[in-house]
């Protein structure tokens, strides 16, 4: 009954990083061979936690070159800004009404990037798993490529959409599918291997940034955190070695192969062998893509009117979508 669409969103919040790579954006641009995609920066999301608005302005737009860097396919597909698409907004409103207090209680995401002092979280943190759900149900997405952190945010989805259908008798929002693919859909620090790479990690030596330098690469590669062991023989060796699963997951993922062939490849070996190959298979796949960032931040009007493009695409798929809403509620339309 539905049309295949996919549709992602990463936020203007800082230099993504290879954890957003691995674990978004590399599989946005494979589904775009066999997919209608919808790309966007969420930058309504981004203001939940506060950053200056010049910060915000120039992370949308590091963003948008990210994507192109990256390979999405802008003219067949679309990149935009959700701040362009009222849709967004207004259907997170509707649906605040369907979603429970009880079930945005139970989001990890909150609970930990709220902290201890959860009464001074802002609300909009508190509801942004809503507003997630507008920006995928605006489009009747079926598919929803993430990282393993969003997954629950994915099945808030369903249960929001399943409540609607059910509470007004339609079938009218399809139940999307989470597509958390590859050998990497959780990339962990390079410092501790138990942690999430994060753009909100203080250390910068913790993450491989999509525009750092090979030297930096190098660097961080060179000094990430290891054990004293050689690299494991098979998965059973690899329990309890959070950091090498971490470095071994990301070589498979960047040179789609899968871990059982990685780690056979460097089963046995020294890190100091395995890391050398690793920085070299980085530097390959994601210098390019800073080179292309860099080169595309110079020319911001080329940036403007692709996202003014996206967002004209975007409104013409989610403004009727969001108008069936308003008629299926009994809004006056
Ligand atoms: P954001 O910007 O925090 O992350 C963007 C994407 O990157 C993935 N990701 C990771 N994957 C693997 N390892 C990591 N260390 C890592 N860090 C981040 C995230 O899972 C995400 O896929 N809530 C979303 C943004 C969003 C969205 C949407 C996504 C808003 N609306 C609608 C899909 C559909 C987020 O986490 O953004």
């Amino acid at each position: 009954m539905f049309n295949q669409r996919v549709m992602s969103g990463v936020q203007p919040t800082g230099h993504l990083h290879l954890g957003n790579y691995l674990g978004a954006i590399k599989n946005f641009t494979a589904l775009q061979n066999t997919h209608e995609c919808v790309f966007c920066i969420v930058d309504l999301h981004a203001i939940t936690e506060y950053q200056s608005a010049s910060t915000l302005h120039n992370n949308i737009f590091n963003v948008a070159a990210t994507f192109i860097g990256c390979g999405i396919d802008f003219k067949n597909h679309m990149i935009f800004q959700q701040s362009q698409v009222s849709a967004h907004s207004e259907l997170a409103w509707i649906l605040d009404c369907t979603a429970r207090i009880g079930w945005l209680n139970r989001m990890t995401q909150f609970k930990e990037k709220a902290g201890k002092n959860r009464e001074n979280a802002s609300v909009g943190l508190f509801n942004y798993p809503v507003l997630m759900s507008a920006d995928i149900l605006a489009y009747h997405a079926s598919h929803v490529p993430v990282g393993e952190d969003q997954k629950q945010h994915l099945e808030l989805t369903r249960d929001i959409a399943q409540k609607f259908n059910t509470d007004y008798g339609v079938d009218f929002f399809p139940l999307p599918e989470p597509v958390i693919m590859g050998e990497a859909t959780r990339v962990m620090s390079l410092r501790d291997g138990t942690k999430k790479m994060s753009k909100s990690d203080v250390s910068d030596m913790s993450r491989i940034n999509l525009t750092d330098s090979k030297d930096s690469i190098a660097q961080k590669i060179r000094k990430s955190k290891t054990d004293p062991y050689p690299l494991p023989e098979d998965k059973k060796d690899m329990l309890e070695r959070a950091e090498a699963t971490n470095l071994l997951s990301i070589y498979a993922a960047l040179s789609d192969i899968s871990i059982d062939t990685t780690i056979n490849m460097f089963a046995g070996k020294p890190f100091s062998h395995f890391k050398s190959e690793l920085t070299d298979l980085i530097i390959d796949k994601i210098v390019p893509i800073g080179d292309t960032i860099h080169a595309l931040l110079k020319n911001k009007d080329y940036l403007e009117n692709i996202l003014n493009t996206g967002s004209e695409k975007a409104r013409a798929i989610a403004n009727p979508i969001v108008r069936k809403v308003h008629n299926i509620v009994g809004f006056r339309c």
